[in-house]
């Protein structure tokens, strides 16, 4: 079904691998467009309820787009590169089902950009991030300025953009870029008990909560703040608050509907 993506479905949970590992998962067209269609069928199935992302092999997760797709690009098609990737990065950063990204190694350019657009990164020992676009004459241009600043800061994105060096899963940590770091060979494990973890909770509530997390980068605060009282207000509505309160109370599990 698809070329240069695998697909799998394992309970509530899919699985997105980006498989060209021998271009180390590097980004092209293809790629862009299928992780887009795997994502909106993720989004359409009802079955399914958290996305984690992961390369193929154990080199890169992804080492940025594909240079031999991008060294023809003008002024004009470029922009419409950057916004077409940024589009379809918006669309992950949006996603109403919590996305994990499983960073298995490189994760450059794009594929650091990529990583940020998920809701949640976690690496491995042997990954390693950076936006060494610079290194080509170009900039980030997939969200890399915007999201790592926010991620990590001012300085340490400046450092990382300007310079083009790379970070280790270490230093990454250290910045805030992952959440976790654990052996490569426990990543998907470790993605998969954390997205269980997640979808263990009422649905609504984890949807609002993202919403609510991705406006705070875009609102100022009075707004956000706002926009919060009106996503607790939504969750204060629903069957699993009565159901999470009421278990609480009676001490026991809740057993979330999803409603
Ligand atoms: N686009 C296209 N092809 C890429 C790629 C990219 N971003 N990154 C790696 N590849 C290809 C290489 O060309 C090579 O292909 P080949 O075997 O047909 O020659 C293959 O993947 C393996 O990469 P290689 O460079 O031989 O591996 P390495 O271990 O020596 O180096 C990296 C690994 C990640 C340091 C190096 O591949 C690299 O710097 N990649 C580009 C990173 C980058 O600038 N990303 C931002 C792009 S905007």
């Amino acid at each position: 079904m698809y070329e240069t993506i695998l697909f799998e479905q394992k309970g509530n949970i899919a699985i997105i691998t980006i498989n060209r590992p021998d271009k180390l998962n590097a980004l092209n067209k293809k790629v862009l467009e299928e992780l887009y269609n795997a994502f909106k069928h993720c989004g359409e199935v009802e079955t399914i309820w958290g996305v984690i992302l992961t390369g193929s092999g154990e080199k890169a997760f992804v080492a940025g787009a594909d240079i031999s797709e991008i060294n023809q690009l003008t002024p004009q098609t470029g922009k419409e590169f950057a916004l077409k990737g940024q589009s379809i990065f918006n669309y992950i950063e949006q996603f109403p089902k919590p996305v994990i990204c499983a960073v298995n190694g490189f994760a450059l350019g794009g594929g650091c950009e990529l990583a940020m657009a998920c809701h949640i990164r976690i690496a491995s020992e042997n990954a390693k991030f950076g936006q060494p676009e610079v290194n080509l004459g170009i900039i980030p241009g997939y969200g890399g300025t915007q999201r790592l600043t926010r991620l990590i800061g001012k300085g340490n994105s400046m450092y990382m953009i300007l310079t083009g060096e790379m970070i280790d899963a270490k230093t990454a940590l250290q910045y805030g870029l992952v959440s976790k770091v654990v052996p490569l060979n426990e990543l998907l494990n470790e993605a998969e008990k954390i997205l269980n973890t997640i979808t263990s909770k009422g649905r609504i509530a984890i949807t609002t909560a993202i919403r609510s997390i991705n406006a705070a980068c875009e609102l100022p605060l009075s707004e956000g703040l706002k926009f919060e009282a009106d996503m607790f207000s939504v969750c204060c509505g629903t069957v699993d608050f009565k159901e999470g309160t009421s278990a609480f109370l009676e001490k026991r599990k809740p057993e979330f509907k999803g409603k």
